[in-house]
Parts: C-alpha cells; structure tokens; sequence
C-alpha cells in the first residue's frame, strides 16, 4: 500500500538534494567555520552560501541572516532579544490569541519578569482584529509579534497591514513574525512589509530538522541568552551546524525556483481535497478560510461532527494515511487547542478536528484516494460513538 503522506504542517521530507549535499558536508567538507586552514574556508563558506541563499529569498542582507537550531529557537531568540534590550523602554508587548507555542509561551515566561502581554482576538476565519491592534500600541510596547500562517487553519495575516500600523503609530516598537508556516508558502518581504525580525524552520519546507533561521533588521540590538565563542555575530556561540545549514540551503534554492508551481499544485489538491469532503461527508466544518487570500496553500483544517480526531487518525493509519489533529508538538498534550477554542469552536468541534497538510510530493490521486477512503471510515466511527 503506497504511503499517503498528508502531516506536512507538522514536517516535510527533505527533498533528495538535501539529504546528498548533508551526507557530503558530513563526510567531506567537515572543518570548523572558524579554523583558519583549508578545511575551515570550506566549511566557512558552506555557511556563506546558505546565508546568500536565504537572504537573496528575502531580499534582505546576508548580514542580516541569523542561523539557529529552528523555528523555536528563533522565536526566543528574537522575543526574548528583544525584552532583554529593550525593557528600559517599555514592558509591554502585543501578540494574538494563536501564536504557536513557542512564541505563547514565551511571552507567559516574560510575563514572569514583569511584562504584560496583550494577545489580540481573532475572527471566525483566525484573522487578527486591526482596530483592537491599533487601540493596543502604547508608548511602552516594545514589541509586537503575529505569526505569518497559522500552524493550526493556514490563515494567512496581513502582515503588511499589521507592520504599517504598527510602525504608524509607535514607529520605535519592534515587529517580529513568526513565518516558520508562511515561509515559502506565501510572499514576504521584510522591507515592504516593515518586518524588523522574522523566523523560519528548515524542516517545514523539505529542508532537515534543527535548523532555523532569524532575519534581524540592521540595527537591532538582541542581547543573547547564550554566550562562548561569540559564532553568529555574538548572537548565538557555538560550532556552527554545518551540515543542516547546508540542507537547508539547498533547499531554498530547490524550492524557491519552484514557488509558484508548488503553491498552485498544493492550492490545487487543497481545493479537490475539501469539495469532495463537503459533497461525501455530512455533518463537517471547514476552518480554513475557503478565500484562498486568506489562506496558505498547505492546510486544511477540518471539523468531523460526532467522531474524535485523534480516532480517526490512526483508522487512517491503516491505509498507509497519515494526517493530525492539529499542530504536532500540541497534539499530544490533553489541553484544548486555543487556536481552535479562539476562532470560536464549541469542543465538540475541537475534539472532531483534523489537519490535512500537504505539500509538493503529494498529488491529485492521493487526493482521490483519501476522498475514496474517508467517508466510510468517519460513517463507520460515528456509528461506533453512537452506541
Ligand atoms: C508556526 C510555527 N512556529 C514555530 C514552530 C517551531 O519550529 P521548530 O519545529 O523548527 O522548532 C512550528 C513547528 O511546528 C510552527 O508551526
């Protein structure tokens, strides 16, 4: 039975390419970054490469470019940069109701030292209100952080509209974006945007695990919270990663030359995926917003009436198909999910939910298939939590 491979919002497989030139750089090009011999230059300039690749995406500054161990990673790095630094401008920070939890609860451990966090609501659809933003500035926020795409529903922030207002009304608070599911999924551009610190993760767009990147506008000053060797600008010490650096180079320059394409095909597949759900099965809620603007092209939340997500998981297992409930590292935990909880659901609907996320590798057949495959598996577990 051919694997159906549908939890790419929790991670993707590395493409071909990636895992060759990582296998390379572990058995070849080996040298520490910092040593002054051959060895070190090449490795040195594995980083350089990366670092050009990811910024060209960006537009931004090679400079600019932070490597860490991941999406989690950039996230403290930059909120709690930021909080050290700059608290003697103010404590207060503004975030929303649906950050992933490597930003939430982030801000839950500053607001132990004394920040105060203002998380703003969301609508039906997970869109961020803007007057409540506006209304929230003050003075003393230092710090303003809304995710780019939602791990959860894929709802896409207008992070444009968000950065304008921010910088309108409080030009010296800082606006960090977490873009670990935007990242080439949707355009960004930190410039137009008035993004001042944005975070991505390798592993989410065919590139390895525990690999990340922060961009940092030029200027900003992030006092680290871990100290040595002073790597990475001072910012993070430690013998550079060289290897998943280099995966994760690869894997931009693979996957930017092919954006468009990716994006239409997933959009495509997303769009089969959920009308033949609507027209097979009764009794469902789709809470990924169906406007595509408003949407990212890789997930679709869907609430099944009557049935439990997690159930319905592993009866999909069986068929070689693999989905979640909802983020990977949430999953587990018995809390119910507060994205879902925010854009209004009752628990019923939470505990009925899953995540279909897809990617470049899948296609319009494997689509057909769970189309084919579903309906009697939730018909038959309805009956079963019926008794
Ligand atoms: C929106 C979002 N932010 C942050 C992360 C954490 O990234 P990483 O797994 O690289 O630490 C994830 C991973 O699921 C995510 O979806």
């Amino acid at each position: 039975m051919e694997e159906i491979y549908l939890d790419n919002g929790a991670t993707t497989k590395p493409f071909d390419a990636v895992v060759d030139v990582m296998v390379d750089c572990l058995s070849n090009q080996y040298g520490n970054p910092s040593s002054l011999h051959r060895k070190g230059m090449e490795a040195e300039n594995i980083l350089k490469e990366s670092r050009n690749k990811v910024a060209g995406v960006l537009g931004v500054q090679p400079g600019q470019i932070l490597f860490t161990s991941g999406g989690t990673e950039s996230n403290n790095t930059a909120i709690r940069g930021i909080a050290r630094s700059y608290s003697n401008r103010g404590k207060h920070i503004i975030s929303s109701k649906i950050e992933h939890p490597s930003v939430y609860n982030t801000l839950e451990d500053l607001q132990k030292d004394g920040f105060t966090v203002t998380y703003l609501d969301v609508d039906r659809e997970g869109l961020v209100d803007l007057q409540q933003l506006e209304k929230s500035i003050r003075k003393d926020t230092i710090l303003v952080s809304i995710m780019g795409v939602n791990n959860e529903i894929g709802t896409v922030q207008p992070l444009d509209e968000i950065g304008a207002r921010i910088k309108r009304i409080n030009p010296l608070a800082f606006f960090h974006t977490d873009c670990v599911q935007a990242f080439m999924k949707v355009p960004l551009d930190p410039e137009t945007m008035k993004i001042d610190l944005l975070s991505l993760s390798g592993h989410k767009f065919h590139g390895p695990k525990g690999v990340g990147v922060l961009y940092f506008r030029k200027g900003i000053n992030l006092r680290p919270w871990q100290t040595g060797g002073s790597q990475e600008y001072g910012l993070r010490s430690g013998t550079e990663n060289v290897p998943v650096i280099a995966g994760l180079g690869k894997a931009v320059e693979i996957y930017s030359k092919h954006f468009g394409e990716y994006s239409a095909g997933m959009r495509m597949m997303k769009q089969r995926l959920r009308e033949g759900l609507e027209k097979r099965v009764t009794d469902i809620k789709i809470n990924t917003p169906v406007d595509e603007k408003k949407a990212a092209p890789h997930i679709l939340s869907v609430s099944f009436r009557g049935v439990k997500g997690e159930v319905l998981v592993h009866s999909l297992e069986k068929y070689n198909i693999f989905i979640s409930t909802r983020s990977a590292c949430s999953s587990r935990q018995a809390r119910a999910s507060g994205v879902l909880t925010a854009i209004g659901l009752t628990g019923e609907e939470i505990e009925g939910t899953v995540r279909f996320g897809l990617s470049s590798f899948n296609t319009m057949g494997e689509m057909d298939r769970v189309i084919d495959i579903l309906p009697g598996e939730v018909e038959s577990l309805r009956k079963l939590f019926r008794r």
